[in-house]
């Protein structure tokens, strides 16, 4: 691992997360070059893959806006100093509460997901003395090529509204007091590495656009979600995404509208790779067909393994051993799927050795839990001076 100071992170009880901010410093520096010469391009950072405030203020002062997906995401970006006219809040099921508070704060607009949602929105508008900026996610029908539990964009999914429904649901909305419609909200999927689906995602706008077009309805923002994909094979020689890539997709495939504003959730794609889950070997425990290398992180701290058969690189820090054996590297917790990776090759390992779980910076410690009474972990960062 590049930028772990190893003799500094032995003295801290494990578990934690440690955050490499310069690396999230880069990825941000990245994606500000790929898009600085596209004004109506806006990129929300998507709240969900890590609300740490440390790491929020960072993306805060690098200028992005960000994508909130309840009352708490929303409170803890205002908390880090995000101005609410950056602020999209979307989820299938927002409560009255979490609709008063993005009101109260002007924030920017609201990813509707279905009509009752819209009317709750307007009625709770009228009683504040608010307009509520509006946009309609909707189920574009896309399969993303990713695990079926985080794909979305598909009409099986609870997300969004059908495309055949659009027409019908702007005008329903413009014929309200208190919501404005701005435009159309997308969302395929997570950990998306072909940019053919996000091509399709594309083809696809382009195709709404012309129908609601025909309609007279004027689209001013379309919100393509998030998506990216991170390298988790490969951290150190990917530790940032092909931003160019990504963003070369929608600028050669979109139909953008003269005067129309493109927004972006991006969230493992900047967070991902600048965290680290450190851990410590407790036990190496040695049966009749594998050895186990019993550490104490568990699915509590990092449920991606357990959950969605996630891979995550893991590497023996402390161990300057020769040789080399094959390890089931798992967990403390009473759950069989409490497993970080089998058969995994590292050096001799024992008792005491600090094991980094590589790519844990996005949906790891924010799906942390505290399930047989643990702790939530802690968190480090390389600039330790600056917090
Ligand atoms: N926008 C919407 C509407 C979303 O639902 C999501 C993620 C994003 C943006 C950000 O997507 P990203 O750029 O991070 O791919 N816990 C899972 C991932 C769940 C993603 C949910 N939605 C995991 O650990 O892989």
């Amino acid at each position: 691992m590049k930028n772990i100071q190893v003799e500094k992170l032995g003295n801290i009880p494990t578990p934690f997360y440690y955050y490499d901010i310069e690396l999230l410093q880069e990825t941000l520096a990245a994606i500000l070059r790929e898009t600085s010469e596209s004004e109506n391009y806006h990129i929300h950072y998507a709240v969900k893959a890590n609300a740490n405030p440390n790491i929020l203020k960072v993306i805060k002062d690098a200028g992005l806006g960000v994508d909130c997906v309840s009352g708490g995401e929303i409170q803890a970006s205002l908390d880090a100093g995000f101005a609410p006219d950056k602020i999209v809040y979307a989820g299938v099921g927002k409560s009255d509460w979490e609709i008063l508070l993005g009101l109260r704060n002007d924030i920017f607009c609201f990813n509707v997901e279905s009509i009752p949602e819209l009317e709750i929105i307007n009625e709770l508008a009228i009683s504040e003395g608010k307009t509520a900026n509006v946009c309609f996610r909707i189920n574009p029908n896309v399969g993303a090529h990713t695990h079926a539990n985080i794909t979305t964009g598909l009409a099986e999914n609870k997300f969004g509204i059908a495309m055949e429904d659009m027409v019908k649901v702007v005008r329903l909305a413009e014929s309200m007091t208190n919501v404005r419609f701005l435009g159309l909200h997308f969302h395929i999927g997570s950990q998306i590495t072909e940019m053919d689906d996000f091509q399709a995602l594309c083809l696809r706008i382009n195709q709404l656009q012309e129908q609601l077009e025909a309609e007279g309805l004027k689209v001013g923002i379309i919100n393509v979600g998030g998506g990216l994909g991170i390298d988790y094979n490969n951290p150190d020689k990917n530790p940032i995404p092909d931003f160019k890539n990504y963003f070369n997709t929608y600028k050669n495939n979109l139909k953008l509208r003269p005067g129309q504003s493109l927004h972006f959730e991006l969230g493992r794609s900047i967070v991902g790779q600048c965290g680290t889950l450190i851990t410590k070997v407790l036990y190496v425990k040695t049966t009749s067909t594998k050895q186990f290398a019993i550490v104490d992180a568990g699915m509590t701290e990092l449920i991606r393994p357990a959950l969605y058969q996630a891979h995550h690189e893991i590497e023996n820090i402390t161990s300057d051993a020769q040789a080399e054996a094959t390890y089931d590297v798992v967990g403390p917790i009473c759950e069989s799927s409490d497993v970080f990776g089998k058969n995994r090759t590292l050096p001799s390992t024992s008792r005491g050795d600090l094991i980094a779980i590589r790519s844990a910076g996005a949906y790891g410690e924010i799906m942390a839990s505290c399930y047989n009474c643990r702790p939530l972990p802690k968190a480090y960062y390389s600039e330790t001076t600056i917090y």
